[in-house]
């Protein structure tokens, strides 16, 4: 099992910077950048263009519709931080890579620096993918117009998991999917709205029939919504 340092690092690279400006600007994310847990730093591919007009993407060899980000500037961009540490893994972001699941986000979570390449216009030069990425990831079935929203899904799967990062260190292990079952449902006050109950249960204070009616929901809830995890 990988030995994580104290403080994870994520280098995010792309073209559209203002993209990722948010997702970590609030909530769980901020919090665990100024916690310091984490340490994100989002890298403007253009600011290794090779010329004045700052470009990063040139015509597809063959014709075809699109354009593709060129080799230099991310290879620039890559080396100049695998000069700086050694990272885990490059991840490049695509919907024909691998599907994003919770087992995934948990192995990822344990790695001490990850770079993360978001695509942009028709996607990247292969030989990127042939000779610099490490790991191909999809969020799933659908085509988004680049990474970087997919870039911040993964980051804060990954990012959740780390210890410290949520307040009650029970709250992430008992998720959805980290048993490949899915939550039993949840309840909070008024005990009682509009004629909806809460489950008596609940409100049994009996922790250990809480727990076992909790883990046959589960059950039930992935049989009739997700029979197809195992
Ligand atoms: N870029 C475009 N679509 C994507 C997807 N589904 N997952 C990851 N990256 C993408």
């Amino acid at each position: 099992m990988p030995f994580r340092s104290l403080v994870m690092r994520i280098d995010i690279i792309t073209v559209v910077p203002e993209l990722l400006k948010s997702p970590f600007e609030s909530s769980i994310l901020k919090n665990s950048i100024d916690k310091g847990i984490v340490n994100v730093k989002i890298h403007n591919l253009r600011e290794y263009s090779n010329n004045k007009y700052k470009s990063v993407d040139d015509y597809q060899f063959g014709g075809g519709a699109g354009m593709v980000l060129m080799i230099e500037p991310i290879d620039k961009c890559i080396s100049k931080l695998k000069n700086e540490r050694k990272y885990d893994e490059v991840i490049y972001l695509s919907p024909d890579g691998e599907k994003l699941d919770q087992s995934i986000a948990n192995k990822f979570s344990l790695f001490s620096n990850l770079i993360i390449l978001c695509g942009h216009y028709k996607g990247i030069d292969q030989r990127i993918r042939d000779n610099l990425i490490t790991k191909e990831i999809s969020i799933g079935d659908y085509v988004l117009s680049g990474g970087e929203l997919a870039a911040a899904v993964l980051c804060d799967s990954i990012i959740r998991l780390i210890p410290g990062v949520i307040g009650d260190e029970t709250s992430a292990l008992t998720d959805s999917f980290q048993d490949n079952l899915l939550s039993s449902p949840i309840y909070t006050r008024p005990r009682e709205y509009k004629g909806w109950e809460v489950p008596k249960i609940l409100i049994s204070g009996n922790t250990k029939e809480i727990e076992k009616w909790r883990m046959e929901k589960s059950i039930e809830v992935t049989k009739n919504k997700r029979p197809d995890l195992k």
